[in-house]
């Protein structure tokens, strides 16, 4: 049977008190609306419509950079999730088949739960919600069950009576029913509720009235996480991050004190690694067998091969290469480069916009001047070559293989291989003279005294 999901997502989000729709929000690096495509994508639907309203633009934005195949639909003003859904209506006019409800602010749902719904469907039910039980219920709708044990409606806390409230089955908001059947039902849903919308929570109630097969599937709370405030999205990311740090641990690889550690939802860490405490891993960061990522470093959108060892406090930035066996030490920050393999930088640099051949050392306080304050240039050095300690190297320059940078030099002009360069001022040396100098100080300052 063909499926399409509705994600809503044109909601403001008021409580997150920002100017970016709630759905773009990040949970370890990825907006929620990211997480719920994840998710969508997994279980292969055939078409996928969101709901945009509230700064819609920036939520196109977001699904064009994304590829994803995914239609905006436009609610004009948020009357509600009920008056979200039937704004589809028309984009889906020529689709037949079963619909997938989902919220784009309800992130960690797992395909378990959906494939669930889907089989409910498959057995001859028309409509089915999926619930939790929670001991903290108050921020959702709580489903009432008769004592037929047949689901009787969904009632939200602001309409909820004391012994509603009491309830402790919530409602996550997801939803599955052949789309014939929740269009018909939500042309009766009405605005008559405590906070004056159009509640798709309804339809749950008019169908049951209506005789109509109407299940409930339930999960677990940690999948149906609501995320309405910026407490929510720090609880959603400390439940992200443990399922993350879990993950690698059973990979094989040492997280020497796990919960310091922060990962991004695409890291991929091979076996063997080792990461010690405070270490924090942005977006797009691959790393590879037995390395070693020391304290305090701060990846994002690189690559580091086999055996290597990173920091403490090294910054890597996006669109770098760190090759196998190479050594970035303390306060070394690289952005766009490439370390081929046993290439060292062990303190105090900055290289940008650089390759860096195998075996070569730049030494301490080397700095990479990658920008003349317009563009920036590249800078290219060859294997077994090695930078002197406080050198600066202007770009663009194209240092040779074995040759010798004298440290302090300044370099402008390319360099041959083999060669030495020494880009500083001649050294001169004059005997006596500099204890010369610190008698005379000494000598003026004790007459100041006295
Ligand atoms: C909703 C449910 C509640 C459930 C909870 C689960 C209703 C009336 N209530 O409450 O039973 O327990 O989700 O998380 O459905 N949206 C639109 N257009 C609108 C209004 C909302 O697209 O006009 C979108 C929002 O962007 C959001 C989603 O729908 O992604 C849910 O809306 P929200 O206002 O967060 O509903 P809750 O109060 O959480
Ligand atoms: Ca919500």
């Amino acid at each position: 049977m063909n499926l399409a999901a509705i994600i809503l997502a044109a909601g403001k989000g008021s409580r997150m008190r920002s100017s970016t729709p709630k759905v773009l929000h990040k949970i370890a690096g990825l907006p929620l609306l990211g997480h719920v495509l994840n998710l969508t994508e997994s279980v292969r639907v055939n078409e996928t419509r969101v709901v945009v309203g509230y700064e819609s633009g920036q939520v196109e934005d977001y699904l064009k950079n994304r590829g994803s195949n995914a239609v905006c639909v436009r609610q004009a003003r948020q009357l509600g999730t009920g008056d979200a859904v039937k704004c589809t209506k028309e984009s889906l006019k020529d689709f037949d088949g079963h619909l997938m409800i989902l919220c784009g602010d309800v992130p960690f749902l797992n395909k378990r739960s959906v494939l669930e719904m889907s089989k409910k469907i498959s057995a001859g039910a028309d409509l089915v919600i999926l619930g939790f039980e929670s001991n903290e219920p108050k921020n959702y709708g709580r489903i009432i069950i008769n004592n037929k044990n047949q689901i009787e409606g969904v009632i939200e806390e602001k309409d909820a009576n004391l012994a509603q409230k009491e309830l402790t089955l919530c409602n996550s908001g997801i939803y599955y029913g052949k789309k014939s059947i929740i269009f018909s039902l939500l042309e009766e849903v009405r605005s008559d509720n405590a906070q004056l919308e159009f509640y798709l929570t309804d339809i749950i109630k008019l169908g049951s009235q209506k005789g109509l097969k109407v299940e409930l599937c339930e999960c677990g709370a940690d999948e149906t996480l609501g995320i309405n405030c910026r407490a929510d999205l720090a609880t959603g990311e400390r439940i992200f991050q443990a399922k993350l740090r879990s993950r690698f641990l059973d990979k094989g690889v040492t997280l020497i004190d796990p919960n310091t550690n922060h990962f991004s939802y695409d890291t991929k860490i091979e076996a063997d690694t080792i990461i010690h405490p405070n270490v924090i891993i942005g977006p797009g960061v691959k790393i590879g067998r037995n390395t070693e990522i020391f304290s305090f470093s701060h990846l994002e959108g690189c690559t580091v091969k086999t055996n290597s060892q990173l920091g403490p406090f090294a910054r890597i930035r996006p669109q770098t290469t760190i090759g196998k066996s190479v050594k970035i030490g303390n306060f070394v920050e690289v952005k766009n480069s490439i370390f081929e393999s046993e290439s060292k930088a062990n303190h105090l640099s900055y290289i940008g916009d650089a390759k860096i051949g195998s075996k070569t050392n730049i030494g301490a306080g080397t700095i990479f001047c990658n920008y003349d304050g317009v563009s920036k240039h590249q800078t290219e050095i060859g294997t077994k070559t090695f930078i002197g300690s406080n050198s600066s190297l202007v770009a663009p320059l194209k240092i040779g293989s074995n040759a010798f940078i004298g440290s302090g030099s300044t370099v402008t002009k390319n360099v041959p291989e083999n060669a030495l360069v020494l880009g500083r001022q001649r050294q001169t040396t004059k005997p006596g003279l500099g204890k010369k100098i610190m008698d005379k100080l000494r000598n003026a300052k004790k007459k100041k005294k006295n």
